[in-house]
């Protein structure tokens, strides 16, 4: 595998978490990005979570096997994690790290 994504889709109906901020709609449509770029190839995941820890700066993510964070997300956020999807995919994974957000 080389890029698993986690997004925190905690607790929708409870205000200040990543579920209440459409963690899951984020979630979707960036399944639904990847699906159109890399197929179903096995070699990349979109899961949800739980709770990651840091709620007061979600949505929050992180990809691995980087182990790299995202924060201040919103549902719109599609772009930017695609291009690190795009990254961890690419023959050139791991020469990059950081966070985006
Ligand atoms: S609810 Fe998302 S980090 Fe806690």
């Amino acid at each position: 595998m080389k890029a698993h994504l986690f997004i925190c889709t905690n607790s929708p109906h409870k205000e200040g978490k990543c579920g209440h901020r459409g963690s899951e709609r984020l979630r979707q449509s960036l399944k639904q990005r990847c699906r159109q770029e890399f197929g179903d190839s096995g070699e990349y995941r979109v899961n949800s979570s739980g709770c990651l820890g840091p709620c007061e700066n979600g949505i929050n993510a992180v990809l691995y096997p980087e182990g790299r964070w995202f924060h201040h997300l919103t549902p719109d956020d599609v772009d930017s994690l695609f291009e690190a999807m795009k990254v961890a995919m690419s023959p050139n994974a791991g020469s990059e790290s950081g966070n985006v957000k």
